[in-house]
């Protein structure tokens, strides 16, 4: 088998690169060690930056996201006594969008089995080999068992914080990774019940932090700060809803309850690994970089990633043109570090660890952003999203 581009991994990043690039006449084999139907169930994230939303359209992908998305002008920032909205129009003319990086991977899917590039599930053994050639080769097992050999010009790693890339950029050394891994998880749940608000609310409370997220009309997502260390099967339906309810405690406002139809504990971690790339293998995604979910950035340095990915290989593979691939993973990585640090400074600022003097200091933070435009309007450039340069 050849190709020109061989993308590892059918997450977000992998397809939206082989839907970009065969949009500029770049043939391209997705490769998945998972099943369609493994992927097409993965519950993720659920917010989209102005960028992602144009980015998605502009590939022929907008017609259900404008359809069955939410459109959000804001988000409410709550801590005891105070529920304030920060209107994103206002601050920065930019909103986002509300639907779940699931709902965007079953869109992409779609699409590329009508008539896009080569999509394989089931592959398993995916060695990338030969990176530091021109003529770079991916080895692995096809759904029936038997041995393949996919050769490239360029293989992209979007396989994941466990995929296999990431370490084939580390092995020719000189690279490095950051990490940090917080002392809090998060609890989330879906639940068959009409969010009991318009825009999301982040809230601060003593007991730790909540997030009121939604899906759909008729489906909310709620998350609870816990301690890492915890179980699942200790958390009833029961007592989920009532730490929400708690809070999220507003006078005269009330959580409408239903029936919870998945629960999970997330872990906390930033992590940044560079370089984003060792000679023709390209990283991408959360196989380079993760983020802690508070300020919904995981899915949107994804799509910025795999956007200045494809522009740099088209100048490479059509015009023979090293320039853009050569600064790929110093452009990326101004990106990553910008998202790393909203999202670890949104983290801080919203979960609790028992310590007072950090507490007073969360409060300060809190009534600043609350009170100040220009202090409002840095979170919402943030969180709505930066240009991609
Ligand atoms: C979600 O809906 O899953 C979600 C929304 C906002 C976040 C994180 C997760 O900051």
């Amino acid at each position: 088998m050849r190709t020109q581009v061989g993308i590892i991994g059918a997450g977000p990043a992998g397809l939206l690169l082989s839907r970009l690039l065969a949009l500029q006449g770049i043939d391209s084999v997705v490769l998945e060690n998972r099943s369609r139907s493994y992927v097409e169930a993965r519950i993720r994230a659920g917010i989209l930056e102005q960028h992602s939303v144009d980015t998605l359209t502009e590939v022929g992908l907008g017609h259900r996201l404008h359809r069955e998305g939410l459109e959000h002008h804001g988000i409410y920032l709550q801590y005891p006594g105070t529920r304030h909205k920060l209107d994103f129009p206002d601050l920065c003319g930019r909103t986002v969008w509300v639907y779940g990086q699931t709902e965007v991977v079953k869109d992409l899917i779609a699409a590329q089995l009508d008539g896009g590039p080569p999509l394989l599930f089931d592959v398993s053994d995916v060695t990338p080999e030969d990176v530091d050639t021109d003529s770079p080769r991916i080895r692995f097992t096809d759904a029936d068992g038997n041995p393949q050999l996919l050769e490239c010009d360029v293989i992209a790693g979007t396989d994941g914080f466990h995929g296999p890339s990431r370490a084939v950029v580390h092995e020719a050394g000189g690279g490095k990774v950051w990490e940090r891994t917080y002392p809090y998880a998060w609890l989330g749940i879906l639940a068959d019940v009409a969010p009991s608000t318009d825009e999301l609310i982040y809230a601060w409370h003593p007991e730790g932090f909540a997030l009121h997220s939604m899906r759909s009309p008729t489906v909310s997502r709620l998350y609870l700060q816990v301690d890492p260390s915890e179980k699942i099967e200790d958390w009833s339906d029961d007592r989920i809803w009532d730490d929400l309810a708690t809070r999220f405690a507003l006078d005269g406002w009330e959580l409408q309850t239903g029936p919870v139809t998945e629960k999970s504990i997330l872990p906390m971690r930033s992590f940044v690994s560079s370089p984003m790339r060792r000679g023709r293998l390209f990283l991408a995604g959360d196989a380079a970089h993760i983020v802690p979910p508070t300020g919904a950035k995981g899915l949107n340095l994804a799509v910025a990633d795999v956007t200045l990915l494809a522009t740099a290989l088209v100048r490479l593979l059509k015009e023979g043109r090293s320039d853009l691939v050569d600064g790929y993973s110093d452009r990326a990585l101004a990106r990553v570090w910008r998202c790393t640090h909203f999202s670890w400074w949104m983290t801080s600022m919203l979960h609790t660890s028992g310590d007072e003097f950090d507490a007073e200091l969360q409060l300060s933070q809190l009534r600043r952003v609350c009170s100040s435009e220009a202090a409002a309007r840095e979170l919402a450039e943030n969180y709505t999203g930066l240009p991609i340069d």
